[in-house]
């Protein structure tokens, strides 16, 4: 017989957003009843590998019509700006939050919370711990949501459907992975902070857990998911591993050097070289910009040969052993335990490597998704404040500023429900009964997962990389419509309970393959170039036909459909994006 738990508010996903809206939940309203779900214990969340910082303003000669227009500049003009205003002003209020609640932020000498600048920023606003800054933020708000007894978790449990009545989402069905017991968790509110899904793509910064889970139970349930055509690509991954050496490296000064030691970044209209990093100039462009940078150097013949694929140099060696093993301790072990070097003495292997979706689950600015009683904060979803271009540093602050504005809303909302009703267990057997049949108990399937995960990850980067066309989107969709096909003829050879992790990887395929389509066909529809999404055959941005935001649902037949929604423009008209000047 299958188990039915209830709470007031379910949390899927146990990283920063999700840890921050459990917090926000049980102050908003100390009487309900919250539940953490995730499928990692909530330290070894994603989250625990940011690096480089958080941003928000602090500085005296800055101001949060500054950090708007360079998030709304960076993300190339389709960040919704009345989310980013928001966004801007809650950020310094919640940075210093995590301060009250133990975050131990760099410092200046005189005592002030210390800050660096960041890649597009304009004004040194990126609050940091060192370059362990997701770290210690994890840290803080695991620790503080231990504060509240209402908060039950649901560690290493993998949701798999999220249960709806009349289009209400009501709780999930979700396997706890120690038994293998599937059981039915329901909640008058139900919060997705799943992070996102880098792991669609065969290199990547992203833990193995990032497998786009939470975007694709809400397509799944019908919710849209918006502008995922936009993958940000991140200058300096580890060749091989795609480790990130964080932003944090150049922002303390660290250069990009092509095979003759030329700092090639001043070809490509972001600033000339100046003694000291220049704000917002050269090795601190714009992430889109510096990827792109990459590959014009690649086609010119002037990057460096290496065992897995071509790649250029992050210099560090000006900046001095102190410097480093300070502000960059986590850079230097990386690379003495990863690339068996030190960059104090020697230069830094790096190329392009995926490392954020811009996209996400459509919510508000409150996080609520079309789907009544569903929520969304984190990289899960899109508000939008990045647009088609994350400023670094941004997303930490983003888990925390919609993490917190989802809880209050979703607390606000749970407040005023009924419990659902045991009726949700009928649609729980099903899901179970769906489980079985489809993986567990079947008999013959002849798909392997990991042919399909690779030819998915394959197909991705040919066509949907840095540089993308119709030809080349083209043949992904049809590739990809094929990968569905065989996904449902895949045969598992461990039918256990106990920590099934086989049943886990093809579960996490199932999304991967969803969501890879879900960009593909939007990377296909949008004939322009903006931001991370360059079309070789449309090479300029078309604000008369793509000011605009790309919402993909799913259709009745299981495929993606793509429409558009206008971006909300406040006060800033679009521009020209300019660096370097
Ligand atoms: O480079 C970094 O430290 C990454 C930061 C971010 O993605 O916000």
């Amino acid at each position: 017989m299958l188990d039915i738990s209830s709470h007031d508010v379910l949390i899927v996903g146990g990283g920063g957003a999700g840890l921050r809206a459990a917090i926000a939940v049980a102050e908003t309203n100390p009487n309900l009843n919250i539940a953490v779900l995730s499928k990692v214990y909530p330290m070894r969340s994603h989250t625990v590998s940011a690096e480089g910082g958080a941003a928000g303003v602090i500085g005296p000669d800055d101001t949060l019509d500054e950090h708007a227009y360079d998030t709304i500049s960076g993300g190339d003009w389709l960040p919704d700006q009345d989310a980013v205003e928001f966004f801007v002003k809650e950020a310094p209020e919640e940075l210093l939050r995590m301060e009250h609640w133990g975050c131990p932020w760099n410092r200046e000498p005189n005592g002030r919370v210390a800050v660096r600048p960041f890649g597009g920023m304009k004004k040194e606003r990126t609050w940091f711990a060192a370059d362990k800054t997701g770290f210690h933020m994890l840290h803080t708000l695991f620790q503080t949501s231990l504060k509240y007894n209402a908060v039950t978790r649901y560690d290493e449990f993998y949701a798999t459907k999220l249960l709806a009545d009349d289009g209400q989402v009501q709780g999930v069905v979700a396997i706890e992975l120690a038994s293998g017991k599937i059981q039915a968790i329901s909640a008058k509110a139900v919060i997705l902070t799943t992070g996102g899904c880098g792991r669609v793509f065969p290199f990547t910064t992203n833990a193995a857990i990032k497998t786009g889970d939470g975007m694709s139970l809400a397509y799944r349930a019908g919710a849209p998911l918006k502008d995922m055509e936009f993958v940000q690509y991140h200058p300096t991954g580890l060749p091989f591993t795609g480790i990130l050496i964080t932003e944090a490296a150049r922002a303390e000064g660290g250069y990009m050097l092509n095979k003759d030691g030329y700092r090639y970044l001043q070809d490509y209209n972001l600033g000339k070289p100046q003694p000291q990093p220049v704000l917002r100039s050269m090795e601190l462009g714009p992430r889109d910009r510096l990827s792109q940078a990459f590959v014009k150097e690649f086609e010119k013949g002037r990057t460096l040969k290496g065992p897995y694929g071509d790649v250029v140099h992050l210099d560090l060696r000006h900046l001095g052993e102190k410097k480093i093993t300070t502000k960059l301790p986590f850079v230097r072990e990386l690379c003495l335990k990863y690339e068996n070097l030190d960059p104090v003495k020697e230069l830094i292997p790096v190329r392009p490597v995926v490392h954020y979706m811009m996209g996400g689950v459509h919510t508000d600015t409150n996080g609520a998704t079309p789907l009544k009683g569903l929520y969304a904060a984190g990289e899960v979803a899109c508000v939008s404040i990045n647009g088609a271009n994350r400023l670094g540093s941004n997303s930490l602050t983003e888990c925390l500023v919609f993490g917190a504005q989802c809880g209050r809303a979703a607390a606000d909302f749970a407040s005023t429900q009924r419990a659902p009703g045991r009726h949700l267990l009928a649609q729980a057997v099903d899901e179970e009964t769906r489980l079985q049949d489809q993986f567990l108990r079947k008999a013959g399937g002849r798909e392997r997962i990991s042919e399909i995960r690779e030819e998915m990850q394959r197909t991705m980067e040919q066509s949907a990389g840095i540089y993308r066309s119709r030809d080349s989107l083209e043949q992904a969709a049809g590739k990809l419509s094929e990968l569905q096909e065989r996904f449902r003829d895949i045969g598992l050879d461990d039918r256990g309970h106990a920590f099934n992790t086989e049943l886990v990887a093809a579960l996490e395929l199932g999304s991967m393959v969803d969501v890879a389509e879900s960009i593909i066909q939007c990377a296909l529809h949008r004939t322009e170039s903006r931001g991370a999404h360059q079309r070789t055959d449309f090479p300029a941005r078309d604000d008369q036909k793509f000011l605009a935001h790309s919402v993909v649902t799913r259709t009745a037949e299981g495929t993606p459909a793509v429409n558009y929604l206008p971006v909300k423009i406040t006060r800033w008209p679009p521009a020209e994006r300019v660096y370097g000047k």
